[in-house]
């Protein structure tokens, strides 16, 4: 496995949309460990190809805490399919924005359906925070970042803030 560049915002490719892959080869699985071994090590609990650069529809997610074992969840063309009418906001956060948080409300509930690493076709119903997660990585994978779903006075705040980090990156 290899550990991959994280893109910060803003970049171009994170506004763009992904294609979707024609089938999970041993190309498609390896990018999902790399990316799985991304996201452990950044650490965050969800990562979608674009923000390594890769324009393909594949996003990895695991919301076990930090004394649970781990329970990777690799999804190649997740598609939600349902979606609860009951509202559920949550603080988020994105490896492409680092240290930067906001409230964001979503849909409490969702199903997804996507192919598993092994190239099967599966469906995950999902509550709480993996509702959460997959929705914020599936919005990646259509050049949606969290902050489209904020104010744009609080976007242009992160935006300003962001600028500043990279700054101090740089220095
Ligand atoms: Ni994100």
């Amino acid at each position: 496995m290899a550990k991959l560049s994280i893109r910060i915002a803003p970049d171009p490719v994170l506004k763009a949309r992904a294609e979707p892959v024609a089938g999970v080869d041993a190309r498609i699985t390896r990018l999902m460990d790399d990316m799985l071994e991304t996201m452990y090590e950044a650490p965050g609990v969800g990562l979608a190809a674009p923000q390594v650069g890769v324009l393909e529809r594949v996003i990895v997610v695991d919301i076990a805490g930090k004394d649970e074992p781990a329970q990777p969840l690799c999804l190649a063309n997740p598609e939600v399919v349902w979606v609860s009418d009951e509202k559920h906001t949550y603080n988020e956060g994105c490896l492409s924005f680092p240290d930067q948080y906001a409230d964001v409300t979503r849909p409490a509930q969702c199903r997804v359906r996507y192919l598993d690493r092994s190239g099967a076709p599966q469906e995950v119903e999902a509550a709480g925070l993996l509702a959460t997660c997959l929705q914020h990585e599936i919005d990646h994978l259509d050049g949606i970042l969290f902050t489209d779903h904020i104010s744009p006075l609080k976007r242009n705040i992160i935006m300003r803030k962001l600028t500043k980090w990279k700054k101090s990156q740089a220095a």
